[in-house]
């Protein structure tokens, strides 16, 4: 069986991101068909068109694109700030999106999951990143939706998921997800 690698994106750099934590018990939870790998967004630079097209690409960006553009399917997991995406997640969108024809995202899987102490689990900033990865011709998972509330309830000191509603959705969520993956690979 082909195992397909999938690329996690956390809007969080906190060391100790609710977010950080969910993407973390997600990857304990694959299933057997994938393999999710978090990629650390802490030193991508602000993106800059110039930086590209003056010939002075940040090492840091073309890493970024080359080990985005290898992976199978994306998952992305966000935090809410300010009813959107947070900057470091949508910096990083922004980034494999250009060179313009050559964004790395193009045609491929995903999944949102967003994650909020609060009561709405994030739903602005969830929504806001599907209308940017639809723009991007990024395969979005529609259902089921995973909004994440009261994410300061969740995990216990070591980060582990300590609600059992909430493992069980996680794991639907992830069942749904590897059934995407696999019949919306490649439709570039
Ligand atoms: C927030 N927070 C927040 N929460 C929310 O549910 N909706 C929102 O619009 C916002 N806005 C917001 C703006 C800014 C600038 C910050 C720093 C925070 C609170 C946020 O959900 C909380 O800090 C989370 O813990 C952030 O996610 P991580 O770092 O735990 O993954």
């Amino acid at each position: 069986m082909e195992i397909k690698k999938i690329g996690v994106y956390v809007g969080s750099l906190r060391k100790e991101s609710f977010s950080k934590k969910t993407a973390k018990v997600l990857a304990q939870m694959a299933p057997s068909s994938i393999e999710l790998e978090i990629v650390d967004l802490a030193d991508l630079e602000m993106f800059n068109q110039d930086f590209d097209d003056g010939g002075r690409t940040p090492v840091s960006w073309t890493n970024f694109r080359e080990r985005t553009g290898k992976f199978d399917a994306f998952l992305f997991v966000t935090p809410e700030y300010n009813r959107s995406v947070p900057a470091v997640l949508k910096n990083a969108i922004d980034i494999g999106s250009r060179p313009y024809g050559h964004s790395v995202w193009n045609g491929k899987p995903a999944a949102v999951i967003s994650v909020s102490p609060g009561l709405l689990g994030g739903f602005g900033a969830n929504n806001h990143l599907r209308q940017t990865l639809m723009f991007l011709n990024i395969a979005v998972m529609a259902q089921p939706e995973a909004y994440i509330a009261n994410a300061a309830t969740l995990f216990d000191e070591k980060g582990a998921l300590i609600n059992d509603n909430s493992r069980e959705f996680l794991q639907k969520f992830m069942d749904s997800f590897e059934e995407w993956v696999n019949t919306h690979s490649l439709i570039r």
